[in-house]
């Protein structure tokens, strides 16, 4: 009992000391010597400061961009993709654009129609029924029905919204597919639906001629 307070009292700093300080913010290498390192420890460059390493002989830690770098975005549509504009989010101040900021072209179709085949038809299926081969083959049941009133009411700016970041278990294809590319799907998707909303009137004569 004499030595226990002495030895609790030396025991509490040692812990205290050993354990205590974890989570204290320094810039400055622990006292301490650490048993596991790990990669707490490593060396590198801060932003925007000196350094003295002899392959930068300017002495700044933060390189410029070697000569004929050219920004990824630019050049799309006079557009740059970090601009807030309706093009690249599908959005303006009221919300969800109602329609395809691009004019609708017989080209941007076929591009829409060939980005459409290789993306979405695996899913949605080539009429866009919710028909592809991930749902015949593999099962997959969640997949939405393009054709769905609920969808064709959709504002273009919403379903760009869902080619960017996905909708619950449909991922989001912002990496895949380029803004131009969403918005040509988009319009054939309209196209796809279009197709079981028309009448027989829509059809041109010359051509109801060769179905009869
Ligand atoms: C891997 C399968 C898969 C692919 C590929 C895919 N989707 Fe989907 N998509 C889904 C599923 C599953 C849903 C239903 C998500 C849910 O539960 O609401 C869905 C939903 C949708 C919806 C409805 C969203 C809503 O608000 O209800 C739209 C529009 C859509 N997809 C368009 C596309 C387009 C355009 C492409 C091609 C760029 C595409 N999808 C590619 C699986 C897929």
């Amino acid at each position: 009992m004499r030595y226990f307070l002495t030895l609790f009292v030396l025991a509490v700093i040692g812990a205290v000391s050993i354990l205590g300080f974890r989570g204290d913010k320094s810039r400055k290498p622990p006292r301490m010597a650490e048993i596991f390192p790990d990669l707490n420890i490593q060396p590198k460059l801060r932003p925007q400061t000196v350094t003295k390493f002899e392959g930068f002989p300017d002495g700044a830690s933060s390189r410029p961009f070697p000569a004929g770098t050219v920004a990824q975005s630019v050049g799309f549509n006079n557009n740059t993709a970090w601009e807030d504009t309706p093009v690249n989010t599908g959005r303006d101040a009221k919300g969800f654009v109602e329609v395809n900021p691009l004019p609708v072209t017989a080209d941007l179709l076929k591009r829409g129609q060939e980005r459409f085949n290789i993306y979405c038809q695996p899913c949605h299926g080539a009429q866009g029924d919710a028909n592809g081969g991930i749902v015949k083959k593999l099962g997959a049941s969640t997949v939405a029905n393009l054709q769905d009133p609920r969808i064709i009411k959709m504002n273009d700016g919403e379903i760009f919204n869902t080619i960017s970041y996905g909708k619950s278990t449909m991922m989001g294809y912002a990496g895949q597919v380029p803004v131009s590319d969403r918005w040509a799907i988009i319009a054939y998707v309209r196209a796809l639906q279009l197709s079981r909303l028309g009448f027989k009137d829509d059809v041109p004569a010359p051509v109801l001629e060769k179905l009869k």
